[in-house]
């Protein structure tokens, strides 16, 4: 495998000279795209999106067009884009990366879905942590204002939008797409129950699209190269790019750009491989959320289908890379330490079920745990399993249930022995 084999599109111009400005972008042959886009109706610039097969890279993997046409036929209020830039899933660091080095992607990206789906007010929802994203958007829209591509009457078309940057306070929960609607309004960010869907009753009860940063970033490129292009790279059902974020025990972290149906191990020859003397124990496909695969899934094509078939998900292709040194049980515990403070509290089995669970994992890495506990961990995740309002619920068990799945022994080990059989300081990577 080689560097060929990588499709470097939202990433071409990350290492340009001030790639985040304006005048980089457009020497690049930024802005091209809306202009093209400018050159068709609205419904023909959806149908190129919906013919691609682009997929939400936010994580579920739903059909991006297929989403803009389930907006209600247009009455004359508003409807609205919002951009959901709170990524926040353990492991996953591709949109702050794309929005730190190429805003004006995003911008563009959102201007052209805006112009598609008949939008004329988007909003980018930033998490609150990335100060520094945040600080990145705002410039890079007041630029795009300055030149005409942001306000009234967009580059003579008569076609008018504003974008609003806005960063939320720091909680996972609002990247749950209705959560962050509520926050957005000024409410609590809680989710709502679905349906109905953003789509149809979304910001101020308006129908609204509701999409990743690397989905909306993604869709200049496609109206510039066309839907056949597009589907060029990656699988038949999962088509094109998308940017794979290494981290963990591997010797270049970080992230790279490549078609969807890549293996790991091809990723892994492009990184350099695990750190050098160690072997590969367990990753995550698509961040914590996603069931952990073991070295016997180095080879499972990571697209939508293929990882699916094989017992996990793809979600935000964040692969977390953990050698021999890890000990599954201490990172599984302080995953739900993560999940139990991010809970928002509105449902029993996710508040709960992650307070039990976090109790019980630090109980058996602590080495005071007992053989029952092994099964209170199973029963916890099978009260939270499809019963709790949102995702995070049911994303906290995957770890847990695949972890006793692959190496129940070593939870055992830690029971038997009174202690984790592992040195945690060989690892270094959860302290
Ligand atoms: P979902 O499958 O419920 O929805 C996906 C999208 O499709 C949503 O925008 C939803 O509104 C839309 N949709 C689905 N059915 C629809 C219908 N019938 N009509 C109209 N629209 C419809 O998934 P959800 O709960 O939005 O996201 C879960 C995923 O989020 C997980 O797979 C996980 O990988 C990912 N995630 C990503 C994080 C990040 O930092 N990027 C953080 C945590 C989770």
């Amino acid at each position: 495998m080689s560097v060929s084999t990588l499709t470097p599109v939202l990433s071409a111009q990350w290492d340009a000279t001030r790639s985040w400005t304006l005048a980089t972008y457009e020497a690049g042959g930024g802005y091209a795209g809306l202009r093209h886009a400018f050159t068709q109706e609205p419904a023909a610039v959806l149908a190129t999106v919906k013919d691609s097969g682009l997929r939400g890279r936010g994580g579920a993997g739903f059909p991006t067009g297929l989403k803009w046409s389930f907006l209600p036929a247009p009455d004359g209020g508003p409807r609205y884009l919002v951009v959901n830039a709170d990524e926040s899933e353990p492991g996953t660091c591709k949109d702050v990366p794309l929005m730190m080095a190429t805003p004006q992607y995003l911008i563009e990206g959102s201007i052209i879905t805006s112009y598609a789906i008949g939008c004329h007010h988007a909003f980018i929802y930033v998490r609150g942590e990335v100060l520094h994203v945040y600080r990145r958007l705002l410039r890079a829209v007041e630029e795009a204002y300055a030149a005409g591509y942001l306000g009234k009457n967009i580059m003579g078309t008569g076609y008018d939008l504003d974008i609003t940057v806005h960063a939320g306070a720091g909680a996972y929960i609002c990247g749950e797409e209705t959560a962050l609607l509520d926050s957005l309004e000024g409410l609590r960010g809680q989710p709502r129950l679905k349906p109905p869907f953003p789509a149809v009753e979304g910001l101020y009860a308006r129908p609204t699209v509701v999409n990743n940063v690397e989905s909306i970033a993604s869709v200049p490129a496609i109206v510039m190269g066309g839907s056949d292009w597009f589907r060029t790279m990656g699988t038949e059902k999962s088509a094109g790019f998308g940017l794979f974020s290494l981290s963990g025990h591997v010797v270049r972290p970080g992230q790279y750009e490549a078609p969807l149906g890549i293996t790991l191990r091809e990723l892994l020859d492009l990184a350099g491989g695990i750190r050098e003397g160690h072997e590969l124990k367990f990753w995550t496909p698509g961040g914590s959320s996603t069931p952990l695969f073991t070295a016997e899934h180095l080879d499972v094509p990571l697209d939508y289908e293929s990882v699916g078939a094989a017992g996990s998900m793809l979600g935000t292709r964040a692969l977390q890379i953990f050698d021999e040194t890890t000990c599954v049980v201490r990172a599984v515990t302080r995953w739900m330490e993560f999940y139990a403070h991010e809970s928002c509290g509105k449902c029993t089995p996710c508040r709960e079920g992650t307070y039990w669970l976090k109790a019980v994992l630090r109980r058996i890495e602590a080495g005071q745990g007992s053989m029952e506990d092994l099964d209170v961990l199973l029963d916890t995740c099978d009260n939270i399993l499809g019963r709790a309002f949102c995702a995070l619920g049911d994303g906290a068990t995957s770890p847990v249930t695949s972890a006793l799945k692959h190496f129940r022994a070593e939870f055992e080990q830690h029971i038997t022995a009174g202690a984790c059989p592992l040195d945690p300081a060989a690892s270094a990577l959860f302290g």
